[in-house]
């Protein structure tokens, strides 16, 4: 037997309705926040990431699946979703349209992580990318369709963590601090820390090695060093989370694991899922539009872990609502196949999910499979029936019937849904 590759999980039929329930709500409200979806490719030029997620980051530098295709290019499996929008923003001049622009993306991505619970190789996202959206109000707009987007899941109670990162300026007087901090404790550190001292200290604050995590505990404070238009930034829009009733906190140690940040960084967590518990993460990134060709485009946006998000509801005991099929017709000879296939026709045609029996079982196996299809109502088939024109509508959740005539089967189902 061939077995699934590892990290990868396949929805069953039995779960797929789990998907459908958070997926259905999320495009309610996307919709709400005036979201258009946008749907890019599963793979892009290997460039694209490497440029705006950032060489030093773990996702380049460790987590892609990269390949060369039949005509020599590199290639890589998307590890996010933020690059490809925004490659696709300066690619079909989306900029033309009046911004700000809304999009959002339920998507698919592939990082090659140590599979865990809550991490996976290939998972799925539910993103949400905003351009030409320079304003702190936009990440407040931002914010909120977040925070609305896990509440349409029940997911209200996941805490909110805010920072800011600054701009390039603050960063590079940020950054400096860092090294003097980190040039200590360099003996102490993991080599993947050391070799990015130099070129990306920012990174050495989310290595995920514990003794590394400790030293990082008690580094500078980057909500220390931002300018004033930054820090002006920071405060207008702690200010209209004040307001809004949306609790957060600030926390400095949020610092993203790619490098396109810029300013606001946020992220929801819960300790419910262990190890795994950023349930979304998101921010502005005013420079990686620019970075991959574009104009500057002042941008923000946000993705949320689609398993993450499940897993969390599964825990809550969530009511998913897998409703089955509303009609079964039971045959009661397999001679009457054909004409029991006609009546579910009919159904269907009429909006009624209907199904009947096609191999030849005995009506107890029938009523077994009907119960197993969550069927509302079953409707008994036979000669009696096609003779008199009548048929028996029967509720299967208590047993109670009603005669209609043939003609009418579909309506007098719907009426009784
Ligand atoms: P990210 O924090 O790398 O950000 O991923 C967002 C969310 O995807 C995480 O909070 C987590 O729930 C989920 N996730 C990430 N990796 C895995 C994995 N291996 N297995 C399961 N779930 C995972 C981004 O991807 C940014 N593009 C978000 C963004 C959009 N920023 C601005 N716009």
């Amino acid at each position: 037997m061939i077995n699934i590759p590892k990290g990868t999980k396949d929805v069953l039929p039995s779960e797929s309705y789990k998907w459908q329930y958070a997926e259905e709500r999320l495009r309610k409200v996307a919709k709400l926040y005036n979201a258009r979806e946008i749907r890019t490719p599963t793979f892009e030029h290997t460039e694209l990431f490497v440029r705006s997620i950032g060489d030093e980051t773990d996702v380049v530098s460790k987590e892609m699946y990269t390949f060369e295709d039949k005509g020599g290019r590199s290639i890589t499996l998307r590890p996010e979703g933020t690059a490809s929008v925004a490659r696709s923003y300066v690619e079909n001049s989306l900029e033309a349209m009046s911004l700000p622009l809304k999009t959002y993306y339920i998507i698919s991505a592939f990082r090659y992580e140590r599979p865990q619970a809550g991490r996976l190789r290939e998972f799925h996202q539910f993103g949400a990318e905003i351009y030409g959206a320079t304003s702190p109000y936009l990440d407040y707009d931002c914010i909120l369709f977040a925070y609305d987007a896990l509440g349409a899941l029940g997911l209200d109670n996941v805490k909110l963590r805010l920072n800011s990162i600054g701009c390039g300026e603050c960063r590079r007087k940020y950054v400096e601090a860092l090294r003097g901090y980190f040039a200590e404790h360099l003996g102490e550190m993991c080599p993947t820390c050391r070799e990015r001292y130099g070129r990306n200290a920012l990174r050495l604050l989310d290595c995920k090695t514990p003794s590394c995590r400790e030293i990082a505990k008690n580094a500078p404070v980057i909500l220390d060093y931002l300018c004033d238009d930054c820090r002006a930034h920071h405060e207008k829009l702690c200010g209209l989370l004040d307001k809004s009733g949306v609790p957060y906190e600030v926390d400095p140690g949020i610092v993203r694991g790619l490098d396109y940040y810029t300013r606001t960084v946020f992220e929801f967590v819960t300790d419910e899922l262990g190890a795994q518990g950023t349930v979304l993460g998101g921010g502005r990134y005013d420079n990686l539009v620019a970075s991959i060709g574009g104009k500057p485009t002042g941008c923000v946006g946000f993705a949320m872990g689609m398993e993450r998000a499940l897993m969390l509801m599964e825990k809550r005991g969530t009511d998913f609502g897998d409703t089955g099929i509303d009609a079964f017709v039971i045959s009661q000879s397999p001679e009457h196949t054909e004409a029991c296939m006609r009546i579910v026709a009919e159904l269907r045609r009429a909006g009624v999910s209907a199904d009947t029996e096609t191999t030849g079982r005995s009506m107890k196996a029938q009523f077994k499979y009907a119960d197993k299809q969550r069927a509302k109502f079953v409707v008994v088939v036979g000669a009696d029936e096609f003779a008199s024109g009548k048929m028996k509508i029967k509720r299967l959740s208590d047993g109670t019937e009603k005669e209609c005539a043939a003609a009418e089967l579909a309506a007098r189902i719907k009426e009784s849904i």
